[in-house]
């Protein structure tokens, strides 16, 4: 017998309480943090959807593994039981611990980064390319064309473009690749996962030409759930498996543990290439710590080593991706303008959609994220011109492609009341649509502006509303 309401499969054993804010003092909470939600104290957020990275509540298990921590500098048990889990995992057999994923990226990309160098993939994260272009590399994005159509029904809408990859392989030439790297699922393109078939083809098109594979894998666990429902030939496959066969076509392996290894804080490094590992041992020992524990204590490992078995568990990955549907479901059905098909960690919300009358040097991003926070407390991200947009000569905005908000969800640690009762904002916010007004930008920094650039509503609507 099935049902078709799929519970949290966990009982709740400790708990944090929410500050129940009111509308009044959220107003006053968003103009100190000059309207822009990433510097308001998490005390002042009632349903806080920001990120999915670190936020994870971990299991008992994993809390007692963290009493069994062996802080030893070097030769910890605790490292053995890490780098075990990630060899059986990976089957990669050198691991470098690290204290999230972007020092991992620092690393390998450092290594292989340099001026006349070039890295492809379906799409970086920022703080992928980041560390790439820190290094005097390009990193050039190439997902499929599907992707970018915010409602086109795909259902691996991660997958990279192998004929464009070829053929810039080629007209790079192989030797100024560094490599190729497939993040699963792909965060920045939606959370959309990427099939077994895509990989493998990135796997014969690398071997072919000598290039290096690398997997970006925060999220593995959720991205084996898509194929394992959506990819023919998986359907009986465990959800480990799935993910043991994509890491065998690869070289390598960076993750932040902050996420698929419901911790939060860690990350890892994992390579074949000995003198690969090498090279990157030496600067993890320099800017990390000692090889056997990275910038981590011996009970966060503990928690990863754990963390990594239990995101495999079959009913917990239904419930992570079902609820996450479960959101973007109801809101899309309200008829709130969403990225289809849902992805894994997050449902992102099309705002300029939403918001045809706030024109995109307003941010209308940046007016759902304010809403969402005064009409409920809900804390989300823009993920659009204020995130990606850069101004021409004349300093006029040159937008992002698009203009989204993301509403990640921390695992474990919502319940399906905490999701209704967002569902019950957004009517608010439907309600509301043609009054909300845009923002400007009064105080920005010179990088990564949108953690703490100040903003100020625009008094009047401006008379653009399409009819
Ligand atoms: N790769 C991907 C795909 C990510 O989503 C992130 C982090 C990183 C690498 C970097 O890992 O934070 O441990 O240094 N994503 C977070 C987010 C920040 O909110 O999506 P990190």
């Amino acid at each position: 017998m099935t049902y078709k309401t799929i519970i949290e499969p966990f009982k709740i054993k400790s708990v944090e309480p929410i500050y129940m804010s009111t509308e009044k003092e959220r107003i006053s909470f968003l103009k100190k943090a000059h309207n822009n939600p990433f510097q308001l104290n998490s005390e002042e957020v009632i349903i806080d959807l920001l990120t999915d990275s670190g936020t994870s509540a971990m299991s008992a298990h994993q809390w007692s593994g963290m009493m069994q921590g062996d802080e030893a500098y070097a030769g910890s048990q605790s490292w053995r039981k890490m780098e075990k889990a990630i060899n059986d995992l990976t089957g990669l057999e050198h691991v470098l611990p690290t204290h999230q994923g972007r020092a991992a990226e620092r690393i390998l990309y450092t290594t292989l980064g340099d001026k006349g160098k070039v890295f492809f993939s379906n799409t970086h994260f920022d703080t992928t390319r980041a560390n790439i272009e820190f290094s005097g590399a390009e990193a050039i994005d190439i997902p499929i064309s599907e992707s970018k159509d915010p409602q086109l029904i795909h259902p691996f809408k991660g997958n990279i473009d192998t004929t464009l990859l070829e053929i810039l392989i080629k007209k790079y030439g192989p030797e100024n690749v560094g490599a190729v790297i497939l993040t699963v699922t792909n965060n920045s393109g939606g959370g959309q996962p990427v099939s077994m078939s895509n990989a493998k083809t990135v796997s014969t098109i690398c071997r072919k030409n000598k290039v290096l594979f690398i997997l970006d894998c925060c999220r593995i666990a959720e991205n084996s759930y898509f194929i394992q429902h959506r990819e023919s030939g998986y359907e009986n496959t465990s959800y480990r498996k799935i993910a043991q066969e994509m890491f065998s076509l690869a070289d390598g392996a960076i993750m932040s543990a902050k996420k698929d290894a419901l911790v939060n804080m860690g990350g890892f490094l994992a390579v074949k290439d000995p003198s690969l590992a090498e090279a990157c041992r030496s600067l993890l020992i320099i800017t990390e710590g000692f090889s056997t524990y990275g910038g981590l204590s011996g009970r966060d490992m503990e928690a990863i080593a754990i963390g990594l078995e239990e995101v495999f568990d079959d009913d917990y990955l239904k419930y992570r991706i079902r609820s996450t549907e479960y959101l973007g479901e109801k809101l899309h059905r309200m008829g709130i303008p969403i990225m289809l098909p849902i992805g894994g960690h997050a449902v992102y919300v099309d705002a300029r959609t939403l918001y045809p009358h706030i024109p995109v040097d307003e941010y209308p991003g940046q007016a759902l994220v304010c809403e969402l926070y005064l009409k409920g407390g809900v804390r989300s991200v823009e993920v659009g011109s204020v995130m990606f947009g850069k101004y021409d000569e004349q300093h006029k905005l040159i937008p992002a492609p698009m203009d989204l908000v993301r509403l990640a969800i921390p695992r474990r640690v919502y319940t399906q009341s905490h999701i209704e009762y967002v569902i019950e904002v957004f009517e608010k916010i439907l309600r509301d649509r043609d009054k909300t007004i845009g923002y400007k930008i009064t105080y920005e920094p010179q990088y990564l502006r949108h953690f703490t650039a100040h903003f100020e509503p625009l008094k009047k609507i401006k008379s653009t509303i399409k009819q």
